[in-house]
């Protein structure tokens, strides 16, 4: 019996390599899988003269025999058909109606997401958006905003070091410029931009800053800031409250209001932390806020005159404001994102939320 089913297949096989047209194949078919008199059927009907041991055996292998040849026979149709269609279309046909491979649409990061609006905030508002360099000399840095060399200042930011002088990486290597770092903020941008355009100046510079830092939750090596600047004649703190209010009242679309304290920027006189009121509670004090009802947001300041000379803009005629956030604590406060590593680990579970 097993010898028979063997055989059998072995002739099929045989057989159905022979068949060219379907006429062919409905014979082959009638042949080895008829319900009648076809072979496998003959075969079956034999299964129940077998002995008990014998029968779940061979009963299992006739049911694969079977199955095989039912997997020939519908191979074998397919490709006639196609031959058929081929011949008849031709060999350029294309079906149009196989589906087509689904390719997974990528989407803009939650941080670029933000720095657009921001971007189109305050272009709305006159201001335009430039760059700098992430490799930084350490002229611009930190002397061309007011943070000589030996001032305890530069202690408020760790740097890294490049192992390359200005000179040799091809920057102005005039010994002024000094070593190069990876920038720790945004601010460097306010000289190279009062030395390129001059004044009155509107800019916002958004881009990527470095420290030296360990790790948590709360702190990266890589972040982002978002640097402002504006020079013109008559400018005081004033029009920084307007402007500032206005930005966060359109980027959160509820109004938000602004407030001033003291704070210290070796590069800012007066220098100013600025807070606005927390969306959450609306100023009544919560977990968020720390019952305080304001949410620290950012530096700020009057650009200090020596900046402004760095700049090489007459302190005497003008006058200007700046200021620096983090655009990646604006986006998890946004979010709700409590760690910050989730921003830059490219765990996509994470980023397909947004
Ligand atoms: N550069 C400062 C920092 O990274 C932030 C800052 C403070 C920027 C005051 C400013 C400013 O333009 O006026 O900590």
């Amino acid at each position: 019996m097993k010898e028979l089913l063997e055989n059998l297949k072995k002739e099929a096989v045989e057989k159905i390599g022979k068949v060219k047209n379907a006429e062919e194949l409905k014979m082959w078919e009638i042949e080895f899988l008829g319900r009648g008199k076809g072979k496998m059927t003959e075969i079956t009907k034999k299964l129940k003269d077998l002995s008990d041991a014998e029968k779940p055996v061979l009963g299992k292998l006739a049911n694969e025999v079977k199955r095989f040849l039912e997997e020939k026979f519908s191979e074998k149709k397919n490709s006639l058909e196609n031959a058929a269609i081929e011949k008849e279309l031709g060999k350029d046909f294309f079906d149009t109606t196989i589906p087509g491979k689904v390719r997974g649409l990528g989407h803009i990061h939650p941080l670029s997401q933000v720095q657009e609006e921001v971007e189109r905030i305050f272009s709305q508002m006159g201001f335009t958006v430039m760059d700098g360099p992430e490799v930084e000399s350490e002229y611009y840095n930190f002397e061309g905003l007011n943070i000589p060399l030996d001032h305890p200042a530069r202690d408020m930011q760790d740097t890294f070091f490049v192992a390359e002088t200005a000179a040799k990486a091809g920057q102005e290597g005039d010994g002024k410029h000094g070593r190069l770092v990876l920038r720790t903020h945004t601010s460097p941008v306010q000289v190279r931009t009062m030395e390129k355009f001059g004044a009155p100046l509107r800019v916002i510079v958004p881009g990527r800053v470095f420290r030296y830092e360990a790790t948590d939750a709360s702190h990266d090596t890589t972040f982002c800031q978002v640097e402002g600047l504006l020079v013109d004649e008559g400018i005081s703190l004033a029009h920084l409250k307007g402007v500032l209010a206005e930005f966060l009242t359109r980027l959160f679309g509820k109004p938000v209001k602004v407030r001033f304290r003291p704070g210290y920027f070796p590069f800012v006189e007066p220098g100013l932390e600025v807070d606005f009121s927390c969306l959450l509670c609306g100023g009544r004090g919560c977990r968020v806020c720390k019952q305080s009802g304001w949410v620290e947001f950012m530096g700020a300041g009057m650009v200090h005159e020596n900046v402004l000379k760095a700049g090489g803009i007459d302190p005497k005629k003008y006058q200007g404001w700046a200021f620096g956030f983090g655009l990646t604590r604006l986006v998890m406060m946004r979010y709700g994102i409590d760690d910050i590593r989730l921003l830059t680990n490219g765990d996509l579970r994470f980023i397909k939320q947004f």
